[in-house]
């Protein structure tokens, strides 16, 4: 997989398999969830709900996959060595482009499992289709003490493989940043049901902010390959 994501790329001179496949990927799993927005747009909520479960898993399985491949991805690691422009540019373009990257991707890993679940908790099966149901939308204390005991007993078993497997410290303590994570999430519910009570209106607002977060995700990402592979490629500096 690693031989494989290294060699050399099909869309310009400079840029690997792996920057280009994902690069290609990123743009078609962009398109289709904004071809599911337009769907909700026209009321065909239930080929919105398909579209949208069947691109975001296989988005997200896709680059957990090629994140962990290339070990937390080419940009991630991409340091001063793999640019090829000036250090001025790197500080004050590429760094913070990259990092608002980052940051809008890590988001979008949390939004994506939150909105597909809150989607199905918003709606009412009417025969074949999904309608969006208004009215308040809070779930019972009990089930959340029951998610977060969940979320504890998972972490417990997964640090135990861990400590089993010999991983790394910072393995550990990378799960237990993710545990955290989904802990605290389910933990925010609760305030974003006092900010939004009604499912239908939380889930029309929340998409609409999921999907305008994938629109920038494509943004930066295009602004980082084409500084990567384009503008300021390795071996143009080098020859
Ligand atoms: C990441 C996941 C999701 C996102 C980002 C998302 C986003 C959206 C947005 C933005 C709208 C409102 C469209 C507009 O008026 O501008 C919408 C409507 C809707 N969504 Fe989702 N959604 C997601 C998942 C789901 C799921 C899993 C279901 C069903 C199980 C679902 C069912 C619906 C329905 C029925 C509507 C109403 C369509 C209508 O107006 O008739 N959504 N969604």
């Amino acid at each position: 997989m690693q031989e494989f994501l290294k060699k050399p790329g099909f869309m310009v001179a400079s840029g690997s398999m792996g920057a280009d496949l994902s690069y290609l990927l990123a743009v078609v799993f962009t398109v289709l969830f904004l071809v599911a927005w337009w769907m909700a747009k026209k009321g065909q909520g239930t080929r919105h709900h398909k579209l949208i479960f069947v691109s975001m898993v296989s988005m997200v399985v896709y680059f957990v996959a090629y994140y962990y491949a290339r070990s937390l991805g080419v940009l991630s690691l991409e340091g001063k060595e793999g640019f090829g422009g000036p250090p001025e540019v790197y500080d004050s373009i590429f760094l913070p482009v990259l990092t608002t990257h980052l940051t809008l991707v890590t988001l979008g890993l949390i939004l994506t499992p939150y909105m597909i679940v809150e989607g199905f908790r918003a709606c009412d099966k009417l025969g074949r289709d999904y309608v969006l149901k208004s009215g308040e939308l809070k779930a019972d204390p009990k089930k959340f003490i029951r998610i977060w005991l969940w979320i504890l007993g998972l972490w417990a078993l997964v640090e135990g493989y861990c400590l089993i497997a010999g991983k790394s410290g910072g393995a550990q303590l990378a799960y237990f940043l993710i545990f955290m994570t989904i802990a605290l999430v389910v933990g925010l519910e609760k305030l974003i049901e006092k900010w939004l009570p009604d499912g239908a209106r939380r889930h029309r607002i929340l998409g609409r902010g999921t999907m305008i977060l994938f629109a920038l995700i494509l943004c930066t990402s295009t602004a980082t390959y084409l500084m990567l592979y384009v503008i300021y490629p390795l071996k143009a500096a080098a020859g």
